[in-house]
């Protein structure tokens, strides 16, 4: 396990889900692509929102592995935008271990996700003000 900076999870849930069998590797362990793809997932909730569409996954910096998942966990994500360039969103994703409401939440992950507004093309497009425009 390595250390964590923080103790509660910080930010909005972004998703939820519980890791299943069919998610395991070779070794029986909850297997770490998985838990990216859920991290992708949920700043894809957070990121489309904020650009009012669409959005694709440019970088992924600084992704840690805290704490293993096993089968049954109740995996949740919490995502905290933390700098809007003009077409890109750096999103914070951290995945906490969640199952159970008589214990603390555990760690599982973080990671600095970068997501970029595109058009219909698939070309950056500036990410709008916040504001929702309906
Ligand atoms: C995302 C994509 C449309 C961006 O097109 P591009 O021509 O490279 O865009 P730009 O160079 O203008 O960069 C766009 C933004 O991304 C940022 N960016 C570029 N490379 C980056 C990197 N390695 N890390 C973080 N941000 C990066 C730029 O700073 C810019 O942000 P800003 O407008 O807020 O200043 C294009 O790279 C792409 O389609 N990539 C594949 C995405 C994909 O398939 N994702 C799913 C993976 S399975």
């Amino acid at each position: 396990m390595t250390a964590t900076a923080t103790v509660t999870p910080q930010g909005t849930i972004s998703l939820q889900t519980i890791a299943m069998p069919a998610d395991t590797n070779w070794n029986g362990d909850i297997f770490g692509g998985w838990l990216v793809s859920q991290m992708d997932l949920a700043g894809a909730v957070a990121a489309r929102r904020r650009a009012h569409g669409r959005i694709t996954t440019i970088a992924i910096d600084g992704m840690v592995f805290h704490h293993p998942v096993h089968i049954g966990d109740v995996v949740t994500c919490f995502t905290t935008i933390e700098h809007i360039g003009n077409t890109s969103m750096k999103i914070r994703i951290e995945a906490w271990e969640t199952g159970d409401p008589c214990r603390e939440p555990v760690k599982l992950t973080d990671g600095l996700f970068t997501y970029v507004a595109i058009d219909e093309q698939g070309k950056p497009r500036l990410v709008p003000p916040e504001a929702c425009p309906v």
